[in-house]
């Protein structure tokens, strides 16, 4: 057997990229992972490209990669980065054997062998190919609903590396679930750029009208399924219905990924988001009446050009009004091939700094108060982990993150794998510890 060092980056979508990977070298290629890259026969760096740094880091991680790899180990580059960069990977660091684009995973097996192959189409469409199966977790698996987005938001860079958005045949992805089911796993993770926007364009005509709802409804029929997790929505296509269905359906998870970029309604249409401050509370205010226990996290994007304090002070506003219970927070970072780029106010980035700090100090402050609310609340726990010190570790339905120490009564392999009733006894900004009661 051959082996296979993967370095992944960047969201989801290439979290599941590799799995695909994984699972195509395994299956086709007799290929096995290891986390050694000195034992390597083949080293990959699947990366992200939404961000410059990382980008700029890329030369000198695969001349490190060059360095440490055994004698005839082959580099490759895959992902959003390949897709944009191209063969220019290749020119600027010849000992790459070969650079794979984020939508052209089905040709994995084909370019490892092909020294210098560059497969970056984004036209390329892989929404009926049937993978192999591969997955990190036996519990949990990701399976991806769409390909590509079709948004253009004018910062973001994936509509370039992933091209136009393609829905991926439901039919398919009620199997993929199902086999997941049938080998374990309990919950599942639908993926896309833009999920809500399911069944707007199929490769075939024959699911006309199929949109996100209907699929979240289909998918909940599944036997042995227990939990349903989607990343992400996208605010403006957040109907009713949609929430309706969030909130009523008992097997869908009271925790949504809701990005906001920012909270004022002049920056949102800088960026081409297509909705304003007010729809985004109203959306929110809504899932909150419907599920009272729901939480939120969000993505936040501060000192995009010419944003100015009072706009900033709007991202503020909502962050007060909505309490996230996580954010991913960013400084712009601008990135080619996007219109932003061209924009003539680009914010000093020490004004950029000091409002990522200030989101990030409030955003601590918050979770500190929230968190002391779930003293002494029972919930129920799907436990996956071992965690450190004699204690295992899952989440609640709405994603807290749960640790329970286990003794005689419950062993580790006793609560592996099972939902239990856990009464919360401590309180952390990030986790909590608590007590089975049942
Ligand atoms: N489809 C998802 C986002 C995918 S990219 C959505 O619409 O929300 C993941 C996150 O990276 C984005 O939500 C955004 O917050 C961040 N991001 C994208 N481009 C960026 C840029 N140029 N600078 C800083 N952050 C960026
Ligand atoms: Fe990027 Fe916007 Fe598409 Fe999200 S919706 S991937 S932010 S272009
Ligand atoms: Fe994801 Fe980064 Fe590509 S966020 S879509 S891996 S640019």
């Amino acid at each position: 057997m051959q082996k296979l060092f993967i370095e992944t980056l960047g969201c989801a979508m290439n979290v599941r990229d590799t799995e695909h990977i994984i699972a195509e070298l395994q299956k086709y290629k007799n290929y096995t992972t290891t986390d050694n890259i000195k034992e390597a026969d083949l080293i990959i760096i699947n990366t992200c490209s939404v961000r410059e740094k990382p980008v700029q880091k890329l030369y000198a991680e695969i001349g490190q990669f060059n360095v440490d790899k055994k004698q005839g180990a082959k580099i490759g580059v895959c992902g959003c980065t390949a897709s944009h960069l191209g063969a220019e990977l290749i020119k600027k660091a010849p000992y790459i054997d070969f650079v794979l684009g984020a939508r052209n995973v089905s040709k994995i097996s084909k370019v490892i062998d092909t020294k210098g192959a560059v497969e970056i189409d984004i036209d390329n469409d892989d929404s009926e190919y049937d993978f192999a199966q591969y997955r990190n977790s036996i519990y949990r698996a990701s399976v991806n609903i769409s390909i590509g987005c079709d948004k253009s938001c004018t910062y973001c860079i994936v509509p370039n590396t992933r091209g136009d958005e393609i829905s991926i045949p439901p039919e398919i992805i009620i199997n993929e679930i199902k086999k997941s089911v049938d080998n374990g796993a309990v919950e599942v993770m639908l993926l896309g750029q833009n999920v809500n926007n399911y069944g707007k364009r199929f490769s075939s005509p024959e699911h006309k009208g199929y949109d996100f709802t209907k699929l979240l409804q289909e998918v909940s029929k599944i036997d042995g399924l227990h939990r349903i997790r989607f990343t992400s929505p996208h605010p403006l296509h957040m109907d009713d219905e949609f929430i309706q269905e969030f909130a009523s359906n008992p097997k869908i998870c009271k925790s949504i990924h809701i990005p906001l970029q920012s909270g004022s309604t002049k920056v949102l249409k800088d960026m081409k988001r297509g909705y304003t401050k007010e729809w985004f509370l109203d959306r929110v205010e809504k899932i909150k009446s419907l599920c009272p226990t729901v939480r939120i996290s969000t993505d936040i994007i501060v000192g995009f050009p010419d944003e100015s304090d009072e706009e900033f002070s709007d991202t503020i506003d909502v962050m007060r009004k909505v309490d996230f219970a996580q954010i991913f927070n960013f400084k712009y970072s601008k990135r080619p091939q996007t219109e932003a780029k061209e924009y003539t106010n680009q914010i000093d980035d020490k004004v950029a700094s000091k409002r990522l700090d200030e989101v990030i100090a409030l955003h601590k402050e918050q979770l500190a108060e929230s968190s002391q609310t779930y003293l002494g609340q029972t919930m129920e726990v799907f436990f996956e982990d071992l965690s450190y010190d004699s204690q295992v570790s899952g989440f609640s339905d709405n994603y807290l993150r749960i640790n329970v120490k286990t003794d005689e009564k419950y062993s580790s392999d006793d609560l592996l794998g099972t939902f239990r009733k856990v009464k919360i006894i401590k309180t952390h900004r990030t986790s909590l510890d608590g007590m089975i009661v049942d």
